[in-house]
């Protein structure tokens, strides 16, 4: 089931979401959904409040569908080191057509549960970093924006309302 994206201005993606306790078939069926719905709105991340679920999870492939080991699943995600520095453009789903450059960690190692429960620990570079620190944001109710300067997360925010003013957001 493909489900559509909730956008910014949606309280689900500034809140803190629930640990994920149940590693089932429920569960099962939920990260397949949500890696439909991640291609489908053309993602490489996808976050579980962005379809209006307030879990701590998170589905993750970088390459698009090109890898099919690169898919990646993090329940109970918790960054654990961070190293260097990288300022890349970034977007994010909840906030279409808008992009800004972001400053980040170059490398991030996250421990996460996967899909049966099971913690792991992965390090990932560039992108991958970028992603597993998104992901993990939205989880803890925050946005990539809030990473931007005052003055740029204003003008966006103002831009959204005259959008959401006009039915079209
Ligand atoms: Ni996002």
């Amino acid at each position: 089931m493909i489900y559509p994206i909730v956008k910014f201005g949606n309280p689900v993606l500034e809140t803190k979401a629930a640990d994920v306790t149940e590693f089932g078939d429920e569960l099962k069926k939920l990260v397949d959904d949500m890696f439909e719905s991640m291609y489908e709105a053309k993602g490489v991340g996808l976050a579980a409040p962005q379809i209006g679920i307030s879990k701590r999870l998170a589905v993750i492939d970088v390459t698009f569908k090109e890898d099919p080991n690169a898919k990646l699943v993090l329940a109970n995600p918790e960054i654990i080191h961070t190293e260097g520095k990288q300022k890349q453009s970034e977007g994010c789903l909840s906030i279409p057509d808008f992009r800004e450059d972001v400053t980040r960690p170059k490398i991030v190692t996250v421990r996460a549960q996967d899909i049966n429960g099971k913690w792991y620990e992965k390090t990932g570079e560039d992108l991958l970093a970028r992603a597993f620190l998104h992901e993990t944001d939205h989880l803890n109710g925050k946005l990539y924006i809030s990473h931007i300067s005052a003055l740029k997360r204003d003008l966006m925010k103002r831009k959204i309302r005259k959008l959401m003013k006009a039915g079209e957001w």
